[in-house]
Formats: structure tokens, sequence, C-alpha cells
């Protein structure tokens, strides 16, 4: 699960002076869920994933990820998670198995039982084409395949995805949405930002729309499309995002 209760991280920049990146932002995601991250350029998605992923340390408020505490207790948290950035790269030389069987081994993951994680990936993902071609021969959404597989090689409870499907073609984003619906139906705690909202719409279980660091609106897509009261999620994003935060819903 993830818990996220009045998180802060702010950037000092010699132009722009002090940016509230993330600015007491709370929400909680629970297993079995998919939670969605909303929200225009710049409005802070990546940082709140970054934070949930300890790579960046919160200057203030609390996060949880699987039963830890981020700032305490970081490598437990790495431990339990999968995190995919937008600049997760790949080793060039080596073939997506290669890859994966590096991390799985990184991991403490046994050679057999690692064998078989990979062939699992390799099939769900639809990798079998490419898993075993050099990863500098590939296409951006069959390279995106490869990362995916890389985040969750570990089989984590919490996986968190900034962007999973960004510049990929329909077939490869519906590989990858099928992966995380079925990762939610395995009981996995999912967090992930987008910019599609056919997807947003088609996944999450519930939203948060970010704008200017702070957390405009949250619920289900029910909940907001009742809000803002609209029948579809662009809409509401849209509503949202030129809205002030509602008193009711600010958190
Ligand atoms: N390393 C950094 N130094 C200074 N400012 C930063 C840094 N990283 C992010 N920011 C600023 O923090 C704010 C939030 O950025 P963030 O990357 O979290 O947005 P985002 O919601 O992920 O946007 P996008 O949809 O474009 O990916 C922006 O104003 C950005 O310019
Ligand atoms: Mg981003």
């Amino acid at each position: 699960m993830i818990q996220v209760q009045d998180l802060c991280k702010s950037y000092h920049d010699k132009k722009r002076g002090t940016v509230n990146a993330v600015d007491r932002i709370s929400f909680v995601c629970q297993p079995g869920e998919i939670y969605g991250l909303l929200g225009p350029n710049g409005a802070g998605k990546t940082t709140t994933l970054r934070l949930l992923s300890t790579v960046l340390t919160p200057d203030s408020g609390m996060a949880i990820v699987a039963g830890h505490d981020v700032a305490r207790q970081p490598s437990l948290v790495r431990a339990n998670i999968g995190f995919l950035s937008g600049d997760t790269g790949l080793y060039r030389r080596l073939t997506g198995r290669e890859i994966l069987r590096y991390f799985g081994s990184l991991y403490g993951i046994e050679k057999g039982l690692l064998n078989r994680r990979v062939q699992e990936l390799s099939n769900i993902l639809s990798m079998e084409d490419f898993i075993d071609a050099r990863t500098d021969k590939l296409s951006t959404g069959q390279k995106q395949r490869i990362s995916i597989a890389r985040t969750v090689v570990h089989d984590p409870p919490v996986l968190i995805l900034d962007e999973p499907t960004a510049g990929l073609d329909i077939i490869a984003s519906r590989a990858i949405m099928e992966f995380i619906l079925q990762a939610r139906s395995t009981g996995k705690t999912i967090i992930f930002s987008t910019h599609v909202m056919s997807e947003a719409e088609r996944l999450c279980d519930q939203i948060g729309i970010i704008h200017q660091g702070r957390m405009w609106a949250h619920g289900t897509q029910a909940d907001l499309r009742r809000l803002y009261q609209c029948d579809d999620l662009e809409s509401v994003f849209v509503r949202a995002v030129n809205l002030e935060p509602l008193p009711s819903l600010r958190v």
C-alpha cells in the first residue's frame, strides 16, 4: 500500500527561485488498486513518483510505501518497489533476456526461478520476437517493454510507473495496459502517471489531478465526474486544472 501525507518537495533554481514541485500532497493507494496521477506538464507527477521511489528525499511530510517510510527506510522501500522512470536506461550491448537475468540476479533470485520469471514476462509482454536481440537494435516500444519487465523482474508488491506508455503505439500501449491490469488482479499496489485520458479511464480505480504541485482533486472516476459535472475524464481534467482547488477536496 502507498500512504502519502502532506508531502513536500521544492527545488531551488537560480533563475526561477524556489519551485514548489510537490506541495502538501496526500493520498492513499490500496493493494489491488491502480492510482492514476494526471496533471499538465510541470505539475509535479514525476517529482511525486521519485519521492515515492526514494530517488528524492522529501522536504517534509510522510510517505509510507509497502509498510516502510521513504525517508527513514529507503532500502526497504526499494526492495519492495518496481520503479519505471522516463530515463530508465538499458545496456545497449546486452539482449533483453541478458538484462533481465542480470537485474534478477542482483535481487538474489535463484537461477531456475529467474529463468522461469523471464519467460513469464516475455509471454505477458509479448517479447518473444525480440527478447534475444541487442537492445540498441530495438524500437522505442520494444525497449519500453524490456524496461517494464526489468522494473518488475523481482515481482515487487508495489509498482511505480512514470508515463509507462509514453511514445508507444496502440498495440504496445495495450500490451502494457494489459500487464498493469494483470498486476492489479494479483493484488499489486500500482501508481502511474499519464497524459492519455483513455488509458486513465480504462485503468484507474482512483485518480489524483495534480497542478502546480498541489492535489487539485482526487477520487474515483465517478466521484470526479459528479464533482465537475462532466461525462468524460478529459473534460474533468480540463475543468479541474482551470479552476481553483475545491475546498471540499483540497488535500
Ligand atoms: N531537478 C530540478 N531542478 C529544478 N526544478 C525542477 C527539477 N525537476 C523538476 N523541476 C520542476 O518541478 C516542477 C515539477 O516537475 P515534474 O517533472 O515533477 O513535473 P511533471 O508533472 O512530471 O511534468 P511532465 O508532465 O512534463 O512530465 C516543474 O516546475 C519542474 O520545472
Ligand atoms: Mg513527468
